[in-house]
């Protein structure tokens, strides 16, 4: 959950990492610190938003050409200045910035505590440096201790280490948390995330779990942390562009990538046949096959699942992550289908890996190049939507949806079944999300400014229109933190229909197809109660006469749906936000790709 980077060269440390720190806040910021070497450590951290630390502490002024540091987002310890990272040893030799969690943290602590080491932090943490200056105070080298102390771990970890033993390099390890080391012309980089490093290198060696590299001036080495052999590992080429990753004009990155949503559908159409039809084959295989994702991932899932029993007479499970487990039947005839945008959840990855343990296979869609899921799973997929930096996921969507829209042909069409005319359609989606941006916006904005204090907003739709609306509620909680249901509108009777009063907002998704009748009925049913109905369905709908507010869509295809009907809601939810002198891009307690369980 927390963001970490490092940086090795000849340049000046601190001004870069306190850049790279903050093309990584959009992960984690509830404190933020730096260490670097030069001669000693030279610390500086404290709780709060990076430029507000800033602005007090002036992070870039800091001497060294080597150091590491971390945006924080709290799992153990309150957010505060002793809890924020890096951590330093009881005897000043290491500092560590760590992403993960020690789950045997507390045993080690009670080791090291009869070992004359002392603790000044709540962290999990800081049990790492201290183990590590541990070994280096019985002999061993700066390696050898970090190999030593990493093998005592239990848990999940991407670390960043120095040491002033040797002043020259840092040593990096993972399990279980992401890492991509950054290769540059006489520098090193480390990094959470690739957007961290962009502006410097595009050249990029991604850790895998289990490696330990160490980054000098003059490059890296990977080994292997158990048994110390090395791992010999070609950089990648991003192609990502360091505009690609900023905000290029929008006042926020939420609307930014709203507005990229034609082109992501677009790139993601493009390349996905490549990957399809081998992923098509894969699940025709299987007796069984589960779409296991969380949150936005989770509501493509239930848009698949729709299109590949409607379109391909294919019936599949789409299954929240953290109930996998419990919930579901795995064996060697089971396929799982695991979505992640990040590619780093720790519920879809425990799950991928549940699945394994019982014989399943598993492919993957993720937008993450070298993620952990793309390492877990037989069969990879991209969407190819580019860096998606706001917290919530908006063009990620659309290109799942769009992914998993031609999939569903692509099964069709194996199976003997007509789908040119859809994938023809399907084709003209990021037509159709431009001419929806380009119309809706205006009344949009104005009911943002009508409902921005609204204390409950319910969403209603049916078939397609239900995971739509509960895309859109979750798009109005995470940043208008305005409580929002989303719920099937035929469920409304049998409870919820009991917290309709007057002028209590609903949001009628409508589109074509066969449950637009039931939807007016729906609709009737929560004005009878004095529901005020904001109904977004095409132009010329009639529904229309039945609803206070109208949003008017250009006509879409009824499995197209979810690509145009989600922008007037994602926008809803971006413009009350803005209305109530809230921040998109960062809503209060959530992350970018919730590396925990
Ligand atoms: C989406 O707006 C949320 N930020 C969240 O629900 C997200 O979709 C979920 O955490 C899954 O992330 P993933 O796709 O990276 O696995």
């Amino acid at each position: 959950m927390c963001g970490i980077v490092g940086y090795v060269g000849k340049k000046k440390a601190a001004p870069i990492l306190l850049d790279s720190l903050k093309r990584l806040e959009y992960r984690e910021y509830d404190s933020a610190g730096i260490a670097t070497i030069d001669g000693h450590f030279h610390v500086k951290k404290e709780k709060g938003k990076i430029a507000e630390i800033d602005k007090t502490l002036d992070l870039a002024d800091m001497p060294g050409e080597i150091g590491i540091a971390h945006t924080r987002w709290a799992t153990h310890g309150v957010p505060s200045k002793k809890n924020a990272h890096p951590h330093l040893d009881s005897f000043g030799k290491v500092a560590v910035v760590h992403n993960g969690i020690i789950e045997n943290y507390v045993e080690l602590r009670n080791f090291l505590k009869k070992q004359k080491h002392f603790f000044t932090s709540d962290t999990d943490t800081e049990v790492i440096p201290n183990l590590i200056s541990y070994f280096i105070r019985k002999g061993k080298g700066f390696e050898s201790s970090v190999r030593e102390a990493v093998k005592k771990l239990r848990g999940s970890f991407a670390l960043g280490i120095v040491s002033v033993v040797e002043p020259d390099k840092i040593l990096v390890v993972r399990k279980d948390s992401p890492l991509v080391i950054g290769v540059g012309n006489g520098e090193t980089f480390l990094a959470s995330d690739i957007p961290a490093i962009l502006p410097y290198t595009k050249k990029v060696v991604v850790l895998e779990d289990g490696e330990l590299a160490i980054l000098a001036k003059g490059g890296v080495v990977v080994k292997k942390f158990e048994t110390g052999k090395i791992v010999r590992k070609r950089p990648v080429a991003i192609t990502w562009t360091v505009e690609m990753a900023e905000k290029t004009g929008y006042p926020h990155f939420t609307l930014k990538e709203i507005f990229q949503q034609p082109d992501a559908v677009q790139d993601t159409l493009r390349a996905a046949p490549e990957e399809l039809k081998n992923l098509a084959k894969f699940l025709l295989k299987a007796k069984r096959v589960y779409l296991v994702a969380c949150g936005t991932s989770n509501h493509a899932a239930l848009v698949a699942k729709y299109a590949l029993a409607k379109l391909a007479d294919f019936p599949t499970e789409a299954v929240i992550s953290s109930e996998f487990q419990e919930s579901c039947r795995v064996d060697r005839d089971t396929a799982v289908l695991a979505i992640s945008q990040s590619g780093e959840t720790a519920d879809t990855l425990k799950a991928i890996k549940i699945a394994k343990s019982h014989g399943a296979k598993v492919a993957c869609l993720t937008n993450v190049v070298g993620s952990s899921i793309t390492r877990e799973s037989d069969l990879v997929c991209y969407i190819f939507a580019g860096p998606e930096i706001s917290v919530v996921a908006t063009k990620t969507f659309a290109a799942q949806v769009s992914f998993l829209l031609l999939l569903a042909s692509k099964i069709a069409e194996l199976k003997g079944l007509n789908s040119k005319e859809f994938e023809k359609d399907l084709n003209a989606a990021p037509k159709i999300i431009r001419s929806v941006l380009s119309e809706v916006e205006p009344k949009v904005k104005s009911l943002a400014k009508k409902y921005k204090n609204s204390r409950h907003i319910y969403l209603i739709g049916r078939g397609l229109g239900y995971p739509i609306v509960l895309e859109g509620a979750l798009k109005l909680k995470e940043i208008t933190y305005v409580h929002s249901e989303a719920l099937p509108a035929g469920e409304l009777k049998h409870g919820t229909l009991a917290l309709i009063e007057k002028g209590t907002p609903v949001i009628a998704v409508v589109p074509l197809g066969e449950s637009r009748a039931r939807m007016v009925s729906n609709i009737e049913e929560v004005k009878a109660r004095g529901a005020t109905v904001i109904a977004i369905a095409s132009k010329d709908d009639e529904v229309k006469k039945h609803a206070e507010e109208f949003v008017s869509l250009p006509k879409i295809e009824e499995l197209l749906s979810p690509l145009g009907y989600i922008v007037p809601m994602q926008l809803l939810a971006y413009h009350i936000t803005v209305e109530r002198g809230q921040d998109p891009d960062r809503p209060r307690s959530l992350a970018k790709s919730v590396t925990v369980e």
